[in-house]
C-alpha cells in the first residue's frame, strides 16, 4: 500500500538539506571557465590605458605582431572595420569595445593580443606603442557639471555636456506643501562610495567558432546566459540559433558578471577570425579596475517631521556617477533603478526624488552589486536618514522607526513613490531584534561607559526591499520582458531533471530547486538533478541577479511541477480505474477519495506516462513553465549592531550583531542563513575596510587587495540570526520572498549608525564609508563630518 511521504525526510521545503553542489566544490572538482581547455586553444590578453582621459594620437602594434607565437593583434581601428569598435550597453548607451578616438578611463581596453599562451600575449601587449595626448579629467558629478567641463562623450551626437539623465519621481508639489507644514526638517548629505563585487573568480570567456558548422560556442562567466546570447546575436549579427552560451561553474558573481565586457566581444571576434578557440581570463587588477563597479552615488535628503515623530514627507536628490559609459545592467524603466523603493517600510504620505546621472573618467559603474538596482544605496540612505531624524527630534531610534512603520493591517500598501508592498510584520521583527540585543540594558551600559570615557554605540537598520524583477509590464532588458522559466522532465523511473533560465553563482540552486520539486511532487530531492547555464538546453530566462531567482525562477519550478502533477493525476485515474474527480493528492501519492488505501505513487505515474498511458494521451511526463510574477517580493529585515569606538585611534570593534530576516517561507533554512551571513560579511567589509577611489588625475586608488580588503574569518564578527518571523509572500506559489542580497543591502547602515551613535554629542552627522580609523578619529578630534568623495586627498 502506498503512503504519503514525509516532506522533511525527502528534502522538501523546510529541510536544511546539505548543498549538493558542494560535493564537487570542496573536492576541487568544480568546472570553472578557466578549467576548460579546448584543442588548439589560443590565449588573449588586453592592453589597458594607463591614463583616465586622453586622445589617442596613434597605435603602433608592429612590434607585437613580430613576436613569435602571436596570432592576432586587435585594435579599435580593426574592430571598426567590422562595426565592432563600439557596442550597445544594457542601458541604451554605447560603450567602446577597443578605444579608437580617446581613452575615457584608466584601465580602458585599448588593444588585444591573441597568442599561443597568455605570457606571450602579455609581453606582446607591452610591445604595443600608444601615443596619448592627456586631457583634463573628471572624477565626480560636481566636476562633470561644472562650467567649462570637458565633454567626455564627444563621440555622441546631441551630447553637449556630461549629463546622462535628469529624472524625477513622486509628488513635488505635495512634498513642498508637507515641508511647509513641518515642525522640523532633518537634513543629511552623504556619499555611498564606489564599491566592487570582487568575486573570487574574475571574468573570462572561451569563444569557439566552428566554420564547418557555423556554430559559435562561448563558455563564459555570465550570470545571464540567454541575455548574452541575444546581445551577441545583435552586436555580432550572428544567427541566434547558431550561438550557444555556456556558463560553467561560477566563482561568485554578485552583479559583476551581468554586463557585457569588451573582453568577451574581442575573444569572440578573434575566434571567428582565427577559427580557433580563444580564451580570455581577466586578472585581479583588471577586474578591480575595469569591470562593473557599484554605487558611487551622492545623496541629499530632507525629512519633514512633526514634533511627535510622525514623518510627513521626504525629499531626496541623488547624483549618480556612472563612469565613462552608461552601462548599468538594470531592467527597469526608471533611470536610477529602484532607488525610489526608499522608505517603503514606512508610512509616509508623500515624497519626491530627483536623480541626475553623469559621465566621469572612471570605469563604467552602477552594477547592482548584491543589490536590486540601487536598492542598496536607497536603503542605506533611508536608514542613515532615519537615525539623523530621530536624533534631531530627540526620540529613541527604535521608537521612531516603530511609530512610522507600515502597520501589519495596512497591506497592501502603496509607497510614496508608487510601489505596492504586500505583506510584512515589521514591528514584530523589530521586537525580536531589540530583545536579542538586550536593547534597554545596552542603552544603560552605554550611559555608564560614556561617563568613564568609553564610546559605545548601537545602530539599527530596518528595511523592506523589492526583490524579484519583473513583472513583464514594468521590467525589460533590451526590450525583452522580465520573466523566468523552468522545464521539468520526469523520467520513466521517477527520477527527474529540472532546468531553469536562472544561473546560480554559488547560491545553491542545485539544492533548493530540487526541494521545490520535492515539495510539489513528493519526489525525493536527491532524485532530482538541477541544470542551469546552457542556452542550448535551458529554457529562456533572464538569469540570476537582484535576488530574483527564488521569486521568479523558483516560482516557475513550482508551477511546472504543478503542471506535471496535473498530468500525473490523469495517469493515476487511469491506473486506479476511476475518474479524475475521484482522485485526491497527498505528498507523493494519489488515492481514491472513497478508498484512501488504494493509491499510486508519483513514481508509478511516471512509469505509466511512458509504459501504460491511456488511449489518446500524449506519452511522457515533462513540461515547461514561464512565470511572470504579479509583483516584486518584499522581504523585511532588522539589523542591529553594537560597537565600541576607541576615541584615541578611531578604531571600532563590533560587540554584537543581531539579524532578523523575514523572507517568507524558507526553502532551505541553512542556505538562507548562509546567504545572510555572507551578506552581513560584505556589509561589514563595505562599512569599514573597502577603500577604492580616484585621485585628481583619475588614477584608480585602491585597485588592489592591500587597500580594498576582502574580509576573512579573522576580521569578521559573529552574527546572531533569527528566523522566527515568517510572513509568506501572498502571490508567490510557495510563499517565498528573495533573501540573497538583504543583508548586504541593509547591513551597512547598521554598522555606520552604530559608530555615529557612539560619537553622539560631537555634532558629527556623517562619516562616509569606509569608516577607516583615520576618518573616525578625524570626526571625533575635529568634531566634523568626514567626506570620502573623490578626488582622494593627499593625506588619505
Ligand atoms: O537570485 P539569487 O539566487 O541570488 O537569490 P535568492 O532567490 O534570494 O536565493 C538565494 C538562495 O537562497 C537560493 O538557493 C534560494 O533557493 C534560497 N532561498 C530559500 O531557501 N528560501 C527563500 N525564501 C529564499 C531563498
Amino acid at each position: 500500500m502506498s503512503q504519503a511521504v514525509d516532506e522533511i525526510k525527502i528534502g522538501g521545503i523546510g529541510a536544511s538539506r546539505k548543498r549538493v553542489e558542494d560535493n564537487r566544490f570542496i573536492r576541487g572538482k568544480g568546472n570553472y571557465t578557466d578549467d576548460i581547455v579546448l584543442p588548439g586553444m589560443l590565449h588573449m590578453e588586453i592592453l589597458r590605458s594607463p591614463l583616465a582621459h586622453a586622445r589617442i594620437k596613434s597605435i603602433d602594434a608592429s612590434k607585437a605582431w613580430d613576436i613569435p607565437g602571436v596570432h592576432l593583434v586587435l585594435t579599435g581601428e580593426m574592430m571598426a572595420t567590422r562595426n565592432l569598435a563600439w557596442m550597445p550597453t544594457l542601458s541604451y548607451d554605447t560603450q567602446a569595445v577597443l578605444a579608437t578616438d580617446k581613452v575615457r578611463f584608466q584601465g580602458q581596453e585599448v588593444a588585444c593580443v591573441i597568442a599561443d599562451d597568455p605570457y606571450i600575449a602579455k609581453d606582446a601587449c607591452e610591445a604595443i606603442v600608444v601615443d596619448y595626448e592627456p586631457l583634463p579629467v573628471i572624477v565626480n558629478p560636481a566636476q562633470a557639471v561644472a562650467a567649462g567641463a570637458p565633454v567626455i562623450r564627444d563621440d555622441k551626437e546631441n551630447q553637449p555636456d556630461n549629463v546622462i539623465y535628469d529624472w524625477e519621481v513622486g509628488d513635488r508639489d505635495g512634498t513642498d506643501r508637507a515641508f511647509a507644514s513641518a515642525d522640523l526638517v532633518s537634513k543629511l548629505e552623504l556619499h555611498y562610495p564606489r564599491s566592487h563585487p570582487s568575486p573570487i573568480e574574475c571574468c573570462g570567456s572561451i569563444a569557439d567558432f566552428n566554420r564547418a558548422t557555423s556554430k559559435l560556442t562561448v563558455y563564459m562567466t555570465t550570470q545571464a546566459p540567454h541575455i548574452i546570447r541575444a546581445a551577441v546575436a545583435m552586436v555580432a549579427e550572428l544567427p541566434e540559433h547558431m550561438i550557444r552560451i555556456i556558463s560553467p561553474d561560477i566563482g561568485g558573481g554578485f552583479g559583476n558578471k551581468v554586463p557585457v565586457y569588451p573582453g568577451y566581444v574581442c575573444s569572440i571576434l578573434a575566434s571567428i577570425l582565427l577559427e580557433r578557440p580563444v580564451k580570455w581570463i581577466e586578472d585581479k587588477s583588471g577586474n578591480l579596475i575595469s569591470t562593473g563597479f557599484a554605487r558611487d552615488v551622492y545623496l541629499k535628503g530632507e525629512m519633514a517631521l512633526r514634533r511627535d515623530g510622525k514623518i510627513l514627507a521626504v525629499r531626496m536628490h541623488t547624483d549618480a556617477d556612472h563612469g565613462a559609459f552608461f552601462s548599468d545592467a538594470q531592467p527597469s524603466k526608471f533611470k536610477i533603478g529602484l532607488m525610489h523603493s526608499a522608505f517603503a517600510a514606512y508610512d509616509i504620505p508623500v515624497a519626491h526624488l530627483t536623480a541626475r546621472g553623469t559621465y566621469s573618467n572612471k570605469a563604467p559603474g552602477g552594477v547592482a552589486y548584491r543589490c536590486s538596482f540601487r536598492v542598496t544605496e536607497a536603503m542605506f540612505f533611508q536608514e542613515r536618514m532615519m537615525q539623523a531624524a530621530a536624533d534631531d527630534l530627540g526620540i529613541d531610534q527604535a521608537a521612531f522607526r516603530r511609530m512610522n512603520f507600515v502597520p501589519d493591517e495596512a497591506f497592501p500598501h502603496r509607497t510614496p513613490f508608487g510601489f505596492l508592498t504586500d505583506s510584512g510584520q515589521y514591528a514584530k521583527c523589530l521586537d525580536v531584534g531589540l530583545k536579542a540585543i538586550d536593547y534597554q540594558n545596552f542603552r544603560q551600559q552605554q550611559e555608564q561607559a560614556r561617563s568613564r570615557g568609553r564610546l559605545l554605540g548601537l545602530g539599527i537598520s530596518t528595511m523592506t526591499e523589492p526583490l524579484g524583477a519583473g513583472n513583464s509590464r514594468e521590467y525589460d532588458i533590451l526590450g525583452i520582458k522580465m520573466f523566468d522559466s523552468a522545464e521539468l522532465k520526469v523520467h520513466i523511473t521517477g527520477k527527474a531533471i529540472v532546468r531553469t533560465g536562472a544561473r546560480t553563482q554559488g547560491q545553491g540552486h542545485e539544492t533548493t530547486w530540487a526541494q521545490i520539486v520535492a515539495h510539489e511532487l513528493g519526489i525525493p530531492a536527491e532524485d532530482v538533478v538541477v541544470e542551469e547555464g546552457d542556452t542550448d538546453t535551458a529554457p529562456f530566462g533572464m538569469g540570476t541577479y537582484a535576488s530574483r531567482s527564488t521569486p521568479v525562477a523558483g516560482a516557475a519550478v513550482a508551477m511546472v511541477s504543478r503542471k506535471i502533477r496535473a498530468k500525473a493525476r490523469k495517469l493515476a485515474a487511469h491506473l486506479l480505474e476511476v475518474s479524475e474527480e475521484d482522485i485526491e493528492w497527498e505528498l507523493g501519492r494519489f488515492y481514491i477519495r472513497s478508498a484512501p488505501d488504494r493509491g499510486v505513487t508519483i513514481q508509478e505515474c511516471a512509469v505509466a506516462a511512458y509504459a501504460n498511458m491511456p488511449d489518446g494521451m500524449e506519452p511522457g511526463l515533462d513540461a515547461t513553465a514561464y512565470y511572470d510574477p504579479p509583483n516584486l517580493t518584499w522581504p523585511f529585515a532588522v539589523y542591529i549592531v553594537t560597537v565600541e569606538v576607541d576615541p584615541e585611534t578611531g578604531v571600532w570593534d563590533v560587540l554584537n550583531m543581531v539579524a532578523v530576516d523575514d523572507c517568507g517561507v524558507r526553502i532551505n533554512p541553512m542556505i538562507v542563513e548562509g546567504q545572510i551571513m555572507g551578506g552581513l560579511t560584505e556589509a561589514y567589509a563595505m562599512s569599514n575596510m573597502q577603500f577604492i577611489t580616484f585621485d585628481a588625475d583619475g588614477n584608480c586608488v585602491g585597485a588592489n587587495y592591500m587597500d580594498y580588503l576582502l574580509p576573512t574569518a579573522w576580521e569578521t564578527p559573529g552574527f546572531e540570526l533569527h528566523s522566527e518571523v515568517v510572513t509568506p509572500c501572498p502571490h508567490h506559489p510557495i510563499g517565498a520572498k528573495g533573501i540573497g542580497e538583504c543583508a548586504a543591502v541593509g547591513g551597512p547602515a547598521a554598522f555606520v549608525n552604530a559608530v555615529i551613535d557612539a560619537i553622539n554629542g560631537t555634532g558629527v552627522r556623517n562619516i562616509d564609508m569606509p569608516l577607516l580609523p583615520d576618518r573616525v578619529w578625524e570626526a571625533i578630534t575635529y568634531r566634523r563630518d568626514v567626506s570620502g568623495a573623490p578626488p582622494v586627498r593627499s593625506d588619505d
